[in-house]
């Protein structure tokens, strides 16, 4: 199914709720779809791929084409001795597929259950959370080359993936729409509980198990960040600053309490930025209808009436005073759409 709209206002497509006039809307439910109405029709020149629309912020009205793949779809695609292969449609909504592989007693997913979103945005942004990242799942991306309109196909290891990273954000941005994710889950799941108060958490549900760590998750991930239905919000919408161990180690020395996580490499280590911005005092602050959120002030919000540019204005705020302080250049985890 096709739906080609024109003058469509975006603000039920992003979850922020910013409102943006779109000058078209390219909506399709088959990867099919896309293949045909690209051996007639150029893709604009510009355009975005929209998928749960929550980790984009439209400053103005969006001069282009929103290409939004639909794509339904949440099955079994394969077997081997330990693990069992589930392709999803890049439009099924990210948790669904976490409470599927959760209820089948799938492992690998579960730490990352409620980010918001769809699949189809898992592999581009390579979400992650509780010490978990979608890449350490991703077998197979399936999509559609923009320029030459055909099908196309990433491994794993094609996929360049990153911390918040992927081919998909770099030399295939805006050329590759992902049409469905393979995900590689587990028949005998490795829980992974390190992360901050989850070990903990989870034991207070009872026994370790998927169900009890997906519960857990909602439990800490309800209590500390909003939710974009009651209040606009893109999750954090900064990155944690990956900066050189020694500037790392230098902060520590003078900031005890400054939250530092090692990364692949030794030579880099991750600071936690929400830290960084309460500690300029921003947690809770509110000019118009744009602010930091009272619990976590690495999380925007928009309390009503907020625009895009208020927001952005807002974060290069934060921004210069993080700098100032810290000498750290914080960076949008979030998509600006100018
Ligand atoms: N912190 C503060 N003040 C704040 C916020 C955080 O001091 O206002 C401190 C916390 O006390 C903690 C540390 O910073 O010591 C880390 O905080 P938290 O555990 O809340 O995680 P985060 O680093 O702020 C990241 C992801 C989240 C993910 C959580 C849990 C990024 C940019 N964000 O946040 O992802 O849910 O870890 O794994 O990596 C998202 O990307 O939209 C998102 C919500």
């Amino acid at each position: 199914m096709i739906r080609l709209l024109e003058n469509i206002d975006l603000k039920p497509y992003n979850s922020f709720g910013i409102s943006a006039i779109a000058s078209s809307f390219f909506e399709f439910t088959e990867k099919e779809d896309l293949c045909n109405y690209l051996s007639n029709s150029a893709m604009p020149e510009k355009h975005i791929i929209l998928g749960g629309g929550s980790n984009m912020l439209f400053i103005h009205d969006f001069e282009g084409m929103v290409i939004y793949p639909n794509i339904p779809g949440l099955g079994l695609v394969n077997e081997d001795r330990n693990y069992v292969y589930i392709e999803a449609g890049a439009g099924e909504l990210w948790d669904d597929l976490v409470s599927f592989a959760v209820h089948y007693g799938l492992g690998g997913i579960e730490n990352l259950s409620l980010i918001p979103g769809k699949v189809g945005a898992s592999p581009v942004q390579n979400i992650g959370a509780y010490g978990k990242e979608a890449k350490d799942h991703i077998w197979l991306v399936k999509g559609v080359d923009l320029r030459s309109g055909e099908p196309v196909e990433f491994l794993h290891e094609d996929c360049r993936f990153g911390y918040r990273d992927s081919i998909f954000k770099n030399e295939m941005k805006g050329r590759v729409v992902v049409t469905s994710v393979i995900y590689r889950l587990e028949k005998f799941p490795e829980f992974s509980l390190e992360y901050g108060a989850l070990k903990a958490e989870t034991e207070k549900l009872g026994e370790i198990s998927l169900s009890t760590i997906r519960q857990a998750v909602i439990s800490i991930r309800s209590s500390k960040l909003p939710d974009p239905v009651f209040l606009g919000n893109a999750g954090s919408f900064f990155k944690n600053p990956v900066v050189e161990t020694g500037v790392a180690d230098s902060l520590k020395s003078r900031y005890s309490t400054l939250p530092v996580y090692s990364t692949a490499s030794p030579d880099m280590s991750k600071l936690a930025a929400g830290w960084l911005i309460e500690q300029c005092g921003w947690k809770g602050f509110r000019k118009g209808d744009a602010g930091v959120h009272k619990d976590q002030a690495l999380v925007l919000v928009n309390y009503g009436k907020a625009t895009g540019q208020e927001i952005v204005d807002l974060s290069g705020s934060i921004q210069r005073s993080v700098f100032e302080k810290f000498g750290v250049m914080l960076e949008p985890e979030v998509n600006i759409i100018a």
